[in-house]
């Protein structure tokens, strides 16, 4: 098991990380106070595991989903808390994907004005991304994550063992994040590049997920409010993503974040910011992990929801991270125009390729 902490000025956050983490870490909890929140179907898959582990603390379950990432289950939470007895003392165990991870991180940030959080990611995207950095949210009127604190977690267990159950969807999601990381940090681009025909395998994965635990610690170490510019980088693919995201929504925030990428990639290609090259090999490992790239028919709809993207200080623009060579990358500004007419061109280039 490996472990790194993260030092802001709010809270020292520690990451265990690796086989056996889960049974070591938690056989420290077990005296203390404990509210477990968790979805129907980690609970489902893992009671046992939570009985083993937790004894008889509460469990708190909210529905399996995005859509669970709301208010009203936030209230719920809260009002599950206040019956438990929960106190400034008790730890709130996050025990699931990124939806259990941001929703119970959010009530334990508002708690109390503050409780202990423990983050137990299940699925290989909360394990790379969304247990550590100490960004909560919930969703409201139709916007992503736009109720949210920053609240760091005291510690991140991340086991491998729960990737054992996870849905094929679940894993692609995962690697969305994970190649973005890989177009941030020369280490993982060539970590990918050498699994590239065994992405989806247990080896690869836990192989991987602490050195994109590592990259994210020391982005948040150095700009943990996302003042600095430093974390905006780990938004590569999510301006685009969260464009698609809005129109599609099928979809799992994972993989609108490798279609994302797909589009930005052609966009700073085209725009000669990106060595054609290593954009095309960036390209590949996406379409090893998602076979088939949707279209945007409306551009301007795309360039629309791309400018509700809290990144963009002025609605006329949109900014987004573009991919320059190994390890480099830059944010750009682009009128929203000028962004409509490349979305629409990448959507005819993949028009012609599927004909
Ligand atoms: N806070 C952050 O910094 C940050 C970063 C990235 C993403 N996010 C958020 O994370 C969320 C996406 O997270 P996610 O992809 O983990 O989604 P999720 O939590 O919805 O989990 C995906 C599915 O997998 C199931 N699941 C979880 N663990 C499992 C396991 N071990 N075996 C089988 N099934 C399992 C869940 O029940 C769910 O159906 C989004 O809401 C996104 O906005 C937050
Ligand atoms: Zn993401």
């Amino acid at each position: 098991m490996k472990s790194l902490t993260i030092n802001t000025p709010s809270c020292d956050s520690t990451i265990y990380c690796g086989n056996g983490a889960f049974a070591e870490r938690t056989s420290l909890l077990k005296d203390k106070r404990l509210f477990i929140v968790t979805d129907s179907n980690v609970y489902r898959l893992y009671k046992s595991h939570i009985e083993s582990a937790f004894g008889n603390s509460p469990v708190h379950v909210i529905p399996a989903g995005e859509r669970s990432k709301n208010y009203r289950q936030l209230l719920n939470i809260l009002s599950a808390m206040l019956k438990a007895g929960v106190t400034r003392s008790s730890i709130v165990v996050a025990f699931g994907g990124g939806v259990v991870g941001d929703i119970a991180g959010l009530a334990a940030a508002l708690y109390m004005r503050g409780v202990h959080l423990v983050q137990i990611p299940t699925t290989l995207l909360s394990q790379v991304d969304s247990s550590v950095g100490g960004k909560t949210a919930v969703d409201f009127e139709g916007v992503k994550n736009i109720i949210g604190a920053f609240y760091q977690p005291s510690e991140v267990i991340v086991d491998p063992l729960f990737l054992r159950t996870l849905p094929r969807r679940e894993l692609r999601c995962g690697l969305g994040e994970i190649i973005k990381y890989g177009a941030l940090d020369e280490g993982i681009y060539k970590s990918l590049v050498k699994n590239k025909n065994k992405l989806f395998s247990e080896e690869f994965m836990e192989g991987i997920t602490y050195d994109c635990i590592a990259h994210k610690a020391a982005v948040v170490c150095a700009d943990e409010r996302d003042t600095g510019g430093q974390r905006k980088t780990l938004n590569l693919g999510h301006t685009t993503g969260h464009a698609f995201e809005l129109y599609y929504k099928r979809k799992s925030h994972g993989e609108f974040v490798l279609i994302g990428m797909y589009y930005e990639i052609y966009i700073a290609k085209k725009l000669g910011l990106c060595d054609t090259a290593y954009a095309d090999i960036l390209i590949d490992l996406i379409k090893r992990v998602i076979k088939n790239i949707p279209v945007y028919d409306d551009a301007q709809k795309a360039a629309q929801f791309a400018k509700f993207d809290k990144k963009n200080a002025e609605v006329s623009h949109i900014s987004l991270i573009a991919p320059q060579s190994v390890g480099r990358s830059q944010e750009i500004t682009l009128p929203a125009e000028r962004y409509c007419a490349l979305i629409a061109e990448c959507s005819r280039s993949i028009k012609e390729n599927i004909k």
